[in-house]
């Protein structure tokens, strides 16, 4: 009998449930990946758990019942769903508090301070009402992260099993609102903590601090958060407990990413057809309204407009390379003021430039298949997606060494690194790019280098199931 390890794994978003952005994809893929190295010494029953956000499409989903929780001294109602996702059970939560909050993330920081205690703490009563019981809860970023505090809270009740805790960092910054009085309402109470004292009524760090053990999606993340400049406010307490903090690096979904099947792009190719990928930089061109040349290297940002990505240097160094022969295409909506950027970047250098501040997928998959470059010139970077998509596609990223930039792109090899978070810096690596692009033999080495890569689920698979079995043992 193979031993069964069970993982309630919860997320904010998943796809293709909902997706908002990293968090979503990794969600959607990662759980499945790990419970796909289910074999004969170990069986993973790994369910994911979200918010049945009013944006979800719940055709499918089946009603499990009404459980309660206690809340305001009294009882609130907790509804719970059912599907599965590849043979993976998905459980759905629903109730006032997610009801009356219609986006994933609110502005409102009180709306979310209750849907996501609410959220937490039902998921965690969930397996209880399906007769289930977990031996890892799971929590990503500080939207679930009360679940794990939750957790710990249980420990201390009499006769409580051991349930391991688990929190995921994608975004250290992003810690949720003071959630002390909601917390209360709730019946749980605040414990002390060796945490610093502002951080003491957030939900990420009273996850962290609850937990077993911390992952950082890049092992350079998980040194960086240790540091003064990325830890927050948090390194100093991260350093204490340093031997409970990992780096796994994410996937990406190469069945899905994959040019030689890709239907949204023009011409299919792969490594050994990669003078066919030409044809979908005309195509590009053309669709965008460039010039049609395939010497003009076609540079790209494929971002959410947010400063965490660096977007508004890589605008400035475009602005700079008035003498420089290139084209550009820039793609992702955010911050209004830097979609406006992006705009006036066009209007500036229509021959040269184009932007589109709107969500299209199906285009993005056309920019990593026929442009030449993506410029990734972020601030931080716990992981990043779209460089290794790039890389897949054979498009070159030119990535800041920052977080899983660090660890995926290599200098000269698979794409170009550069270390400041100025535009200079950035401008430099372009340049250096550009007169690479112009040797053809050299150039489709670093494509052919950065398509052989395998940024699978896999591997990051495999060292959470590590993971999970250190802490069940
Ligand atoms: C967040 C991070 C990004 C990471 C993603 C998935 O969006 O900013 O770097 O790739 O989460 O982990």
């Amino acid at each position: 009998m193979p031993k069964t390890i069970n993982v309630l794994f919860l997320a904010a978003e998943a796809d293709p449930f909902v997706k908002v952005g990293g968090l979503g994809d990794v969600a959607g893929s990662l759980p499945q990946a790990i419970r796909a190295l289910s074999n004969d010494d170990v069986k993973l029953d790994i369910r994911l758990v979200l918010p049945y956000h009013p944006v979800v499409k719940g055709e499918n989903l089946k009603p499990l019942g009404i459980f309660l929780i206690p809340r305001g001294g009294s009882e609130v109602e907790v509804e719970a769903f059912e599907t599965t996702l590849n043979g993976m059970t998905v459980y759905f939560i629903s109730g006032d508090p997610i009801r009356a909050n219609g986006s994933v993330y609110s502005l409102d920081s009180k709306l979310d301070a209750e849907k996501y205690t609410f959220f937490s703490l039902a998921a965690l009563e969930l397996p209880n009402q399906v007769h289930w019981s977990p031996d890892v809860v799971h929590a990503n970023d500080w939207h679930t992260a009360l679940s794990i505090y939750g957790n710990l809270t249980k420990r201390w009740e009499a006769g409580a099993r051991h349930v391991a805790g688990v929190v995921t960092l994608h975004n250290l910054p992003f810690m949720g609102p003071d959630i002390s009085a909601v917390l209360e309402n709730y019946g749980v109470k605040l414990a002390q903590t060796d945490l610093p004292e502002w951080a003491r009524v957030m939900p990420l760090p009273l996850g962290l601090w609850a937990s077993d053990a911390v992952v950082a999606v890049s092992p350079s993340y998980a040194n960086e958060v240790l540091t003064e400049e990325f830890g927050c406010g948090l390194n100093a307490f991260l350093q204490f407990r340093r031997e409970t903090l990992s780096g796994i690096l994410n996937g990406i979904d190469t069945d899905s990413f994959d040019p030689a099947t890709d239907t949204s792009i023009a011409v299919n190719y792969d490594i050994n057809s990669l003078e066919k990928r030409a044809e979908n930089k005309g195509m590009l061109q053309d669709k965008l309204g460039l010039a049609n040349d395939p010497n003009i290297p076609l540079l790209a940002i494929i971002s959410r407009m947010d400063v965490q990505k660096g977007v508004d240097l890589a605008f400035t160094a475009l602005k700079s390379m008035k003498n420089v022969n290139f084209q550009a295409v820039i793609l992702g909506t955010g911050d209004p003021k830097l979609e406006n950027a992006a705009l006036e970047l066009q209007t500036a250098f229509p021959e040269k430039i184009k932007a589109i501040t709107r969500f299209d997928a199906a285009l993005a998959r056309q920019i990593y298949a026929g442009a030449d470059m993506l410029l990734m010139p972020s601030r931080y970077e716990p992981c990043g997606l779209a460089q290794m998509i790039a890389m897949r596609y054979g498009c070159v990223p030119i990535a800041r060494a920052v977080g899983g930039l660090n660890d995926t792109v290599k200098h000269n090899r698979t794409g170009f690194v550069f270390e400041k978070a100025h535009h200079m810096s950035l401008m430099g690596a372009v340049k250096t790019g550009i007169k690479v692009y112009a040797n053809r033999e050299q150039w489709q080495n670093l494509q052919r280098a950065g398509m052989a890569q395998d940024f699978s689920w896999e591997a990051s698979a495999q060292e959470y199931l590590k993971l999970y079995q250190s802490l069940v043992k």
